[in-house]
């Protein structure tokens, strides 16, 4: 890709000082995006993903956060040493967040419309109306039916899916460089989930953001993702091509997760993997999969494991694998 990623990671690390005890959520990360990349992040619940997308927009309390890196780059910004000026104007404008729960992005005492309008009309200096305009378009996009009637509404006088169209508007209305929706669709049954998520991707497309969605899910990546990464441990042990993915997953750990196919949710792996998922207070060495592995030997625990492109685009950090010695 000729271009420059719009987000430059190095050896990303996130230490948890709680009271005397430390847990290591982010293990020296380093990865891309570029313009257009809709990458989606799946792993295990307690795998690092909510730590990760919040460390990007300055979300960590200092103080019982420290976050390390040799490169944190964003568009122009170096985000290891910025003023609080240029933090607000970063998430005002360039990244958009979505969580889980709407409720809590979403003010009970403001309207839809007041909330979907203010940024708007405070960062950019767009006039109230032409806000309001756009706010209903972005609805009427994002299929909510009678968008002007609900711009009037509580969030608490809608529907949970409805919420969650709000709370995916409100990071679009600065239409921003970057969005980051850490499991935006969870709290939402099956058919919700999967409408939430083409619209989400219909609607970057067209407005040329970037997308980092994170997930247990696999399914839910599969008509969504350019990309994928897969987390476990703190770490990055796989990042490919959607469909690379899907077809020739390199990482043993991430050939587990496709047979299991869909949801990863914990009794399913547990049964899958013999073993205990990482435990975030232990600051892994080599290979944070190596008590579970089957092809585990002495040296994946000690030496240091990295991504390395083994196929076009596609990344593993099994050591086991870049050097051959195993195939799956
Ligand atoms: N405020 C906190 N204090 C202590 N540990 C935390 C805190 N927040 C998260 N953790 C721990 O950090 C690890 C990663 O958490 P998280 O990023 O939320 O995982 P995920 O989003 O993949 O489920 C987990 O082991 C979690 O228990
Ligand atoms: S590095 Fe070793 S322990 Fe880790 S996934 Fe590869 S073979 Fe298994
Ligand atoms: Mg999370």
């Amino acid at each position: 890709m000729g271009s420059l990623p719009i987000l430059e990671i190095e050896r990303l690390s996130i230490v948890i000082n709680t009271g005397g005890e430390k847990v290591y959520p982010v293990q020296d990360i380093s990865c891309r995006v570029y313009k257009g990349d809709r990458i989606g992040i799946v792993g295990e619940s307690g795998s690092g993903k909510s730590i990760f997308a919040l460390s990007i927009g300055n979300l960590l309390t200092p103080g019982v956060f420290s976050v390390k890196a040799e490169k944190f780059r964003f568009l122009d910004y170096n985000l290891l040493n910025l003023s609080e000026s240029s933090w607000q104007k970063i998430r005002g404008t360039h990244i958009g967040y979505v969580f889980q729960e709407s409720l809590v992005s979403l003010n009970p005492h403001l309207t839809v419309g007041t909330q979907l309008t203010e940024h708007l009309v405070a960062h950019r200096g767009v006039s109230k109306k032409d806000a309001q305009k756009s706010a209903v378009d972005i609805l009427a996009k994002l299929q909510l039916s009678d968008p002007i009637s609900r711009m009037k509404m509580y969030p608490h006088q809608l529907s949970g899916g409805m919420r969650q169209r709000i709370a995916i508007a409100m990071a679009l209305m600065l239409t921003p460089t970057l969005i980051i929706a850490d499991e935006p669709t969870t709290a939402l049954d099956a058919t919700l989930q999967v409408q939430i998520v083409n619209l989400l991707n219909i609607i970057s497309r067209e407005y040329g953001s970037s997308v980092i969605f994170i997930t247990h899910d696999l399914s839910l990546l599969a008509n969504f993702s350019s990309h994928i990464w897969v987390m476990y441990g703190g770490k990055i042990l796989e990042t490919a091509p959607v469909e690379c993915l899907y077809r020739e997953p390199l990482h043993p750990y991430t050939k587990i997760l496709i047979s299991i196919r869909h949801n990863l949710e914990e009794k399913k792996i547990l049964k899958t993997i013999p073993g205990s998922p990482p435990d975030m207070k232990t600051l892994y060495p080599g290979c944070p999969f190596y008590d579970r592995c089957r092809f585990a030997k002495e040296e994946c625990n000690n030496s240091a494991v990295s991504l390395v492109e083994l196929l076009p685009n596609h990344y593993t950090a099994c050591t086991l694998v870049q050097k051959g010695e195993i195939t799956l």
